[in-house]
């Protein structure tokens, strides 16, 4: 039997702009799109292989030859940009890191490649040093303590031979203090002031980059954590004045990251610098989705869309994300 209701009841009905798919996308605030991705991709030595991450399903490190078919395809998808991570031999890395900035290392190949490739896909190459160490860290280990200042020195070499092998955005991951400006200098005497500056500016010590050092083979080599370089969680205030020095220091874009648990950190950096602002969407964050998705917990596609929706609306520009070139695909098909 129908329940009676008073006749005045409810006048104003949120419901009716839900009504019909149209209104719900006439009236929609935010919109995903294609133009808003970022593909990480992880390059190895070698020709014609792919290894896929066993704790990122779905995503494969791929020599330069196939590295290169798949950022065509993604290019031709609509995604703007790629990140690019490179797989270092146990053999190349030391305590210096020098093998970050030699001109002809894996990353300074690939970057030639791709380009060569595919010009019209913008390359984005993290500038930090874990890689190369034979420790893991981002910096020159000294006496228990992540040296700052020279680091900073080889994270310029390195930018600069990145830039030298036509990246289009350089992007410091470290966490070191004073770098951009450094980085920043160091490109605009050797010619290359429109060579970007994305900061990764609120870098958390996070639990959430597991899988991405199994990925790189870092994660076996690190001694101890990230705590004395990478951001206390705890912590949003300190994360502004990370981005206001980075700025000042002549960043273009800037970074938040990891995404999901820091969407307050995001919307306050972007209400407080309107400044282009990223997020990295990281490789636990995506290892989650595809694990429940694998277990049959929840839709891949959809979550997908709704996460990457998610970081529109806290107010992000664009977002890396392992799951771009399917997000791209999915995209198109709305
Ligand atoms: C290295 C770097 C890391 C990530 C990007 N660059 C790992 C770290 O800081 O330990 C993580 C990305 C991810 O988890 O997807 N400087």
């Amino acid at each position: 039997m129908p329940i009676s209701v008073p006749a005045s009841f409810p006048r104003t009905r949120l419901r009716r702009n839900r009504a019909d798919a149209w209104t719900r996308r006439l009236v929609a605030e935010h919109t995903l799109t294609v133009d808003d991705l970022i593909w990480p991709v992880f390059v190895i030595e070698g020709e014609n292989r792919r290894d896929p991450v066993l704790s990122m399903p779905g995503v494969e490190r791929m020599t330069i030859d196939l590295l290169c078919e798949a950022v065509v395809e993604a290019g031709a998808l609509g995604v703007p940009c790629v990140a690019l991570f490179p797989v270092v031999g146990s053999e190349a890395k030391s305590e210096d890191a020098a093998e970050s900035y030699r001109p002809d290392n894996l990353m300074n190949r690939a970057i030639r490649a791709l380009k060569a490739a595919a010009p019209d896909v913008g390359v984005l190459c993290d500038v930090a040093l874990d890689p190369y160490t034979s420790h893991g860290h981002d910096g020159i280990l000294r006496d228990g303590y992540i040296q700052n200042d020279e680091t900073v020195e080889i994270l310029a070499r390195q930018a600069l031979s990145q830039a030298d092998a036509g990246a289009d955005i350089v992007a410091p991951s470290d966490m070191m203090d004073g770098r951009i400006g450094t980085i920043r200098d160091r490109l605009d005497a050797n010619g290359h002031e429109l060579v970007r500056v994305c900061s990764y500016a609120a870098k958390y010590a996070s639990a959430f980059y597991g899988p991405f050092r199994d990925a790189v083979n870092s994660g076996g080599f690190l001694k101890g954590d990230k705590k004395t370089y990478q951001m206390n969680p705890a912590n949003t205030d300190e994360a502004l004045r990370e981005v206001a020095h980075d700025i000042q220091e002549g960043a273009d874009m800037v970074m938040v990251k990891p995404g999901l648990p820091y969407l307050d950190v995001i919307r306050r950096v972007k209400d407080a610098f309107a400044m282009p602002t990223f997020a990295y969407h990281v490789s636990g964050e995506y290892a989650m989705l595809r694990a429940a998705a694998i277990n049959g917990w929840l839709d891949y596609d959809k979550a997908l869309i709704e996460t990457l929706t998610g970081f529109k609306r806290a107010g992000c520009d664009a977002i890396l994300t392992y799951g771009a070139v399917d997000a791209a695909k999915l995209l198109r098909q709305r």
